[in-house]
């Protein structure tokens, strides 16, 4: 059977820093039109790996590949689009000249920035220079400086920082638009719900290994915690000392109990409570679900651990 080329591939990647390890035999693949989330704690790796496929960094070990070809070549530089949170541009140029100059660099004429303008809404914003330009629509810039070239990767590094609900919407909505095209998304975030909601897969990194690569449904799926919210007159400190409980919080006049066994707390909150009322059972977050991949407390005191491995 024929395979679609695959936009991503990395083979046992491994990199070190001196001493630190920050991939430690790392695979992963990215397929046309995907969006995958990079997710992890902070020096999990996640940095690493994007400076790796857009070919900042070369591989110690193993191998890395966009469309088969090397990313350290300039030439095939050119299938990938990047927009970075800590990237400044020139505040003395234009946005049209900006994300013009992004098309020329990408080997297209400058002219080739006016329907991607439009397409990010900046087309009012032309002949703004940078340094006027609001938080929000610099990041739309880059985005836009990104998207020029019609890439066939676009990675993206914590892109919604600092934007309100509904740039990010609409960021979104965009991205969605090119992926329908084809476009492959690969993006860092440490919010972790809000990339629950957009990408097809999430890979979950920690310590330069891949703990996890599912989408996001299934790994929340995978986890036997729910949180159960109830109206009860219990003591929230009783609650907390409840065998499976792991957090005991408030919601208006609700509790809200984390836990990881809830047939167990149901019984012994109905037990306790013969009053008690609005009793709802839902699953956790996706931020829950990463947080027990990473928790790296002792087996002794953090009975989840076996989970982890
Ligand atoms: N330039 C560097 N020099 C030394 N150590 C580094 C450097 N960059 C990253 N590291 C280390 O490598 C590990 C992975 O870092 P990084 O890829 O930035 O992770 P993340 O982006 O997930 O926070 C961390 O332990 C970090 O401290
Ligand atoms: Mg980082």
């Amino acid at each position: 059977m024929e395979t679609t080329q695959a936009v991503l591939t990395a083979e046992s990647l491994r990199y070190r820093y001196g001493e630190t390890v920050a991939l430690d035999g790392v695979d992963l693949r990215v397929d046309p039109g995907e969006c995958v989330a990079l997710l992890g704690p902070n020096g999990a790796g996640k940095s690493t790996l994007v400076m790796l496929a857009v070919g900042l960094l070369a591989p110690q070990q193993g191998t890395v590949r966009i469309l088969g070809g090397d990313p350290r070549r300039a030439k095939t530089r050119r299938h990938l689009g990047v927009a970075q949170q800590t990237l400044g541009f020139p505040s003395t140029l234009t946005v049209s000249e900006l994300v013009g100059g992004a098309a020329v660099r990408g080997g297209l004429r400058a002219a080739a920035a006016g329907p991607v303008l439009a397409e990010l809404g900046l087309t009012e914003l032309a002949r703004r220079r940078a340094s006027k330009l609001s938080g929000g629509q610099k990041q739309r810039v880059q985005l836009a400086m990104a998207l020029v070239t019609d890439p066939a990767l676009l990675v993206l590094d914590e892109p919604t920082v600092g934007l309100d609900t509904q740039a990010r919407r609409h960021f979104w909505q965009i991205l969605a638009q090119r992926r329908a095209q084809g476009t492959a998304v690969l993006v860092t975030t440490h919010l972790i719900e809000e990339s629950g909601t957009v990408a097809d897969r999430v890979v979950v990194l920690d310590r330069g290994r891949i703990l996890a690569d599912a989408p996001p449904q299934e790994l929340v799926s995978r986890l036997p915690d729910r949180t159960v919210t109830v109206r009860t007159a219990l003591d929230p400190d009783g609650l907390e000392r409840l065998p499976g409980v792991l957090r005991v919080g408030r919601e208006r006049d609700l509790v809200t109990i984390q836990t990881r066994s809830p047939e167990q707390l149901l019984r012994l909150l109905l037990e306790q409570d013969p009053e008690l009322s609005e009793l709802r059972v839902q699953d956790v977050g996706l931020a829950e679900a990463v947080v027990a991949l990473t928790d790296h407390r002792e087996p002794s005191e953090n009975p989840r651990e076996g989970r982890a491995a």
